[in-house]
């Protein structure tokens, strides 16, 4: 594909984007992680939003997680390159801050998945928690420009480290209401969020800033522990650092371990879709290119030293997420049957009675739910794509990529399914 039509390409897939925020001078951005999921949609987000206004080196190690393809067209453009490598490789690490010089790294790169955590918590120990430190120093060291009047470091000036965390640093809300009820924002909020209608809520509290960190399994003691270690930073050597910590993500590109990919996958496979449990705990989706703007608002915007909440407004339980995919995909099959193609079993049903119920996951967190009041009313981000739409181009992003899907999901992605579902 040439150049002119990825272009083209990308600012149709995101077409609510819109040149609001400051562009002051070109940018550098180290991008850690970045042919995971939300790290390679940050990068198509950056290249569609600022074009050759920006240059991008990807750092990524390529576990099972990371996927060439998806950043395929983006690493042929001339301000893009690619270096397949560790966080947490010292020499790499210092030799790509000084030869690449970025203002930005935007650290993605980690284990992101809380059931291998409970199965191998050592590896989110040391890529999440000491990789993290390895890049953070690296940069430090790169950044730093003397002392002030004061003997305190000082770093070279437009230069922010930012740390991908996420909203499960808190640990788990409690579930008040066993059906959603209407949910009430502060005036503040409500003029920022015009447009999005109908948000509900299943319980009273809410993550803040201030919400003390409570994490609760290994996945989300590692991100915990990494984000201790870049505040430290920013407390001890004075380095430029904001974290972000969002909710869960949907959208393009996510592996095939994770909730709402894994539950379209299976459908098409013909397979049964294990719900943990009762169904009943409750994530806040968040449509990842929304994601990806506010990462892009905080690095350019965001105060120093600060961490911001995202979230998508969007509480819902297990159950309803995983039955309006069965709902989508029946109708897609029903009005579209070409796609039945893509059924490796089309005389199996696509309803609820494919749902099977297994056994929970240990130390399993109740709720998620972000109040985003602060990076609405300071930065003016709101999520801005609503469930209904979010969840039919996530389907259709499926359907329409299988060859993508076939890459992640052959071999190594078997085995995975097995062990972790078989006697489940
Ligand atoms: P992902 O698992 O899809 O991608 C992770 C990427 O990091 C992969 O490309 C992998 O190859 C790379 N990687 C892993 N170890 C590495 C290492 N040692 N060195 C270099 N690269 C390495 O994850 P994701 O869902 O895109 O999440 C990205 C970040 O966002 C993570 O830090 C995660 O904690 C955070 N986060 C995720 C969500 C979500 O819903 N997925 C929500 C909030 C925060
Ligand atoms: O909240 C942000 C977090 O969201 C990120 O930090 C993590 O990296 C990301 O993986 C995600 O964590 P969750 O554990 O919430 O996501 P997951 O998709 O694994 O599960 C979502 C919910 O669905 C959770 O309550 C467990 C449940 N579930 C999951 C799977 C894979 C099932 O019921 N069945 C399943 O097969």
């Amino acid at each position: 594909m040439c150049i002119g039509t990825h272009y083209i390409n990308m600012i149709l897939y995101f077409c609510n984007i819109e040149q609001s925020y400051t562009n002051d001078y070109m940018k550098k951005y180290l991008v850690t992680g970045g042919a995971g999921f939300i790290g390679a949609n940050f990068v198509k987000y950056v290249l569609a939003k600022w074009g050759s206004d920006v240059e991008i080196l990807i750092l990524d190690a390529l576990t099972y997680a990371g996927n060439p393809m998806t950043i395929k067209e983006e690493i042929e453009l001339p301000n893009v390159q690619f270096v397949k490598g560790d966080i947490g490789d010292r020499e790499l690490v210092t030799r790509l801050m000084e030869e690449f010089d970025p203002d930005f790294v935007v650290n993605f790169a980690a284990e992101s998945h809380v059931d291998r955590s409970i199965t191998n918590p050592r590896l989110f120990l040391e890529t999440n928690i000491l990789g993290t430190q390895n890049i953070l120093d690296c940069a430090r060291k790169a950044w730093l420009d003397g002392t002030d009047d004061q003997g305190k470091p000082k770093y070279r000036e437009g230069k922010k480290f930012l740390q991908i965390s996420t909203d499960e640093v808190y640990g788990s809300l409690t579930k008040d209401y066993d059906t959603a009820r209407p949910l009430e924002v502060s005036d503040e909020v409500e003029r920022v969020i015009e447009g999005r209608k109908n948000l509900k809520t299943f319980g009273r509290g809410f993550f803040t800033e201030h919400t003390p960190l409570a994490p609760r399994s290994p996945y989300s003691a590692a991100k915990t522990s990494a984000d201790l270690f870049v505040l430290a930073y920013h407390d001890t050597y004075g380095m430029p650092v904001n974290i972000t910590r969002c909710s869960n993500n949907y959208g393009p590109y996510q592996f095939p371990e994770k909730l709402i990919p894994l539950i379209i996958n299976n459908i098409l496979e013909g397979k049964e879709l294990p719900v943990y449990g009762k169904g009943e705990n409750v994530r806040d989706w968040l449509y990842v290119a929304d994601h990806a703007k506010a990462i892009d608002m905080v690095l350019r915007e965001g105060r120093i030293g600060e961490v911001y909440n995202i979230g998508g407004f969007n509480e819902e339980q297990n159950i309803n997420i995983v039955k309006s995919i069965i709902d989508i995909i029946a109708r897609i099959m029903r009005e579209e049957p070409t796609y039945r193609r893509l059924l490796r079993h089309p005389e199996r049903p696509i309803d609820y009675s494919i749902i099977r119920y297994v056994t929970d996951r240990p130390g399993h967190d109740m709720r998620y739910a972000i109040d985003p009041t602060k990076i609405a009313t300071e930065l003016g981000w709101y999520p801005e794509t609503p469930f209904t739409e979010g969840i039919e181009k996530t389907v259709r992003w499926n359907l329409d990529n299988q060859p993508w899907i076939e890459s992640v999901t052959s071999g190594d992605y078997r085995k995975y399914y097995d062990e972790m579902y078989g006697n489940r």
